[in-house]
C-alpha cells in the first residue's frame, strides 16, 4: 500500500492534496507537537475536517508527547488507523486497546534508534507496527538503510507468528529506495517529498506501487526458499 504523506503537501490546499492522490490506500498525515520533535504541524481539528474532505482512509502518525491521552481521540475523530511512538507512550498496551475500542486500526511507531525486540511480545495488539527510516520530524530526509534490518526481524517475527500486522515504513521513500524497503518486507510504504515534490503526484503514487509491487515478489520468493530449506526440499 502506498501513503502518500500531507507533510510535504501544501498546508492550506489539503482537500486538493488528498484530491490529487485519490488512487492511494491511506493518506498519511503527520501530527506533530513540538515537543516530542522539533516541529509543529497540526491536531485534532484538521483531521476531522480531513476525514469529511476526503474518502481516503487516514492514516495519523501521532509524533506527539503523551500519546495515551491524545490518541483515542484521533480514532473518534475518523481516522482509520492511529499510530503513537513507543518512545512516548507510558503504557502501549493500555493505549492500544483505547484506540481500538475507539474504532480505529492501532500502530506502534519505532525512531530509528529504538530497537524491535522489547516490542515483539506486544504486536499481537497492534494492527500496524511503522519502522521510521529517518528521525522523524521532517520530510525530505536521507532514507537510512540501516534500519531494514529491523524490517526483516519484524518480516519473519508476523510469518511466524501468524501476526496479522502491517509493516509500514516512514522516511526517505522514493523511487531509488522503495524496492529494497519491499525485499526486507515492508506492506505499507509512506512517501511525502516523492509524490508531493513530483509534478504528476498521482502517477508517482502508480509509479511507486509498481516498484513496491516488485519488490515484494522478490520478498516473497525468498521467504518460499527459506521454507523449502526449512522443509529439507532442495
Ligand atoms: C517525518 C514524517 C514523514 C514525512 C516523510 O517525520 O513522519 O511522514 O512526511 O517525508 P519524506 O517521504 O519526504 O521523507
Ligand atoms: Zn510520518
Amino acid at each position: 500500500m502506498i501513503a502518500p504523506s500531507i507533510l510535504s503537501a501544501d498546508f492550506a490546499h489539503l482537500a486538493a492534496a488528498a484530491d490529487a492522490v485519490s488512487r492511494a490506500d491511506w493518506l498519511h498525515v503527520d501530527v506533530m507537537d513540538n515537543h516530542f520533535v522539533p516541529n509543529l504541524t497540526l491536531g485534532l481539528p484538521v483531521v476531522k475536517s480531513l476525514h469529511r474532505a476526503t474518502d481516503l482512509p487516514l492514516d495519523c502518525h501521532l509524533m506527539i508527547e503523551d500519546p495515551d491521552r491524545w490518541a483515542p481521540g484521533y480514532a473518534e475523530g475518523g481516522a482509520a488507523n492511529v499510530t503513537f511512538h513507543a518512545e512516548a507512550a507510558s503504557d502501549v498496551v493500555q493505549t492500544a486497546r483505547a484506540v481500538r475500542s475507539a474504532g480505529a486500526l492501532v500502530g506502534l511507531a519505532v525512531k530509528p534508534g529504538t530497537p524491535l525486540e522489547p516490542y515483539l511480545d506486544v504486536l499481537v495488539e497492534f494492527d500496524t507496527l511503522l519502522i521510521m527510516s529517518v528521525e522523524p520530524g521532517f520530510g525530505g530526509q536521507v532514507f537510512m538503510p540501516e534500519v531494514l534490518d529491523k524490517v526483516r526481524t519484524a518480516r519473519r517475527h508476523v510469518n511466524s507468528g501468524h501476526l496479522r500486522l502491517f509493516i509500514e515504513i516512514d522516511g526517505g521513500i522514493g523511487t531509488d529506495t522503495i524496492t529494497e524497503a519491499a525485499e526486507a518486507g515492508v506492506d505499507v510504504f509512506v512517501a511525502g517529498s516523492a509524490v508531493y515534490g513530483a509534478d504528476d503526484p498521482a502517477a508517482a503514487v502508480e509509479h511507486l506501487r509498481s516498484l513496491a509491487r516488485a519488490g515484494m515478489a522478490r520478498c516473497e520468493q525468498t521467504i518460499g526458499r527459506a521454507r523449502g530449506r526449512a522443509m529439507g526440499e532442495a
